[in-house]
């Protein structure tokens, strides 16, 4: 066993953040249509802020969003919605709702379902929406997904198939299932597969908005160093449309060491796929190759990625604990990130530091076992 946490930071050389898109936040009034939708909460983490020596941190909170146990469920639905949409040929109406897209499946008469691929997160999240919509879903996941993980896709009333393969041999099992009744709802692109995750990340930037309307009202601070976890990259291809044009000094990613896709991607000026066998508790970051579609926001927006080993998570999940905050070691990353290079990033007592806990414990074996519980 490791009892060394080791991290590493990569200054960003390609960063430009004038040339980040900007956030298309199209989204928004769709899901404020959603049942049980409302803004998740920011909430403040003293005790890692005196860790990590800054002024204040910011806490973004999905732990509960709409019920689910992340944040997925933003891009799974807009996305959806428009696929579901577009699969039947017709364009969003004015009002974008999951009810237009249920009419419109009814007044098809084909029966859709839903397929996604997933490590967890964004399947139930797409379960959740096929079960919302009335429509089957078959979710896949890779060999080795926590057993929790699987019935929490299966309590949404979802299909699920363990592929004999990582999470890319995931995605393509899943893209070889689309045919005309099929729709794949998968959060990465390749070629020729962009609009379903163009949408994905603009679903997340619903989140973004609600922290940065939350500071135009005045409630939080602006952040002068914001932290995004990196599976694949549409998530924090949305943060950094979402901050790239605003004063942080900062943006950081955050990888897995075993699992520094976006990274290895960065230091090499294009897009590069990295092994990912591993089995770093951040499976929600498991991924080997980054989104294309997201690739250019992640190269442009963030001055440095750090990658971390699965003991900074853990750290990162106990600090947050300690403050009241209980997070999955995936959703407790961006912090890890933060936690491991303080000293290199010039943390400091005029910092506010924004992280985003992008889920709950959705491991609670795992969970227990680092909080010594
Ligand atoms: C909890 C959690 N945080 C962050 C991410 C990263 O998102 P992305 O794959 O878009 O980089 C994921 C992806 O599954 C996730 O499950």
């Amino acid at each position: 066993m490791r009892t060394m946490a080791a991290s590493r930071l990569v200054r960003n050389p390609h960063v430009d953040r004038a040339r980040v898109p900007p956030a298309d936040d199209a989204a928004r009034a769709f899901h404020a249509s959603l049942p049980g939708f409302s803004p998740t909460p920011i909430r403040a983490a003293p005790g890692v802020a005196a860790r990590l020596g800054v002024a204040r941190v910011l806490v973004k909170d999905e732990s509960q969003r709409m019920g689910m146990p992340s944040f997925k469920i933003l891009g799974a639905s807009w996305a959806a919605y428009r696929a579901i949409l577009a699969t039947l040929g017709r364009e969003p109406g004015p009002a974008p709702s999951l009810a237009e897209a249920r009419d419109a499946v009814a007044a098809d008469g084909r029966t859709l379902t839903l397929v996604a691929a997933t490590d967890g997160n964004h399947g139930r999240a797409v379960a959740r929406v096929a079960r919302l919509l009335g429509l089957p879903a078959v979710v896949l996941v890779p060999a080795g997904t926590a057993a929790s993980r699987i019935e929490g896709i299966a309590s949404e009333g979802a299909e699920v198939r363990v592929v004999d393969g990582n999470y890319d041999d995931t995605i393509a099992a899943s893209a070889a299932l689309a045919d005309g009744t099929h729709v794949v709802i998968d959060d990465t692109s390749w070629p020729g597969y962009t609009d379903i995750p163009g949408w994905v990340i603009d679903g997340y930037s619903t989140m973004v908005g609600e922290v940065v309307a939350a500071v135009a009202a005045g409630e939080v601070p602006e952040p002068t160093v914001v932290a995004g976890q990196i599976g694949v990259g549409a998530l924090s291809a949305a943060i950094a449309r979402g901050f790239a044009g605003r004063s942080a000094r900062l943006l950081v990613g955050v990888e897995p060491t075993e699992a520094a896709c976006v990274t290895g991607s960065a230091l090499a000026g294009r897009i590069v796929t990295v092994p990912a066998e591993g089995t770093t508790c951040m499976a929600g970051l498991n991924c080997g190759t980054p989104s294309e579609i997201a690739f250019e926001s992640n190269l442009r927006g963030y001055d440095c990625f750090v990658t971390v080993d699965d003991l900074w998570a853990e750290e990162a999940v106990r600090l947050l604990h300690a403050d009241g905050i209980d997070a999955g070691e995936s959703g407790a990353a961006g912090l890890a990130g933060l936690l491991a290079e303080r000293e290199a990033l010039g943390l400091g007592a005029g910092d506010v530091v924004l992280v985003f806990l992008t889920e709950r414990p959705t491991d609670p074996v795992n969970f227990r076992r680092i909080i010594g519980g």
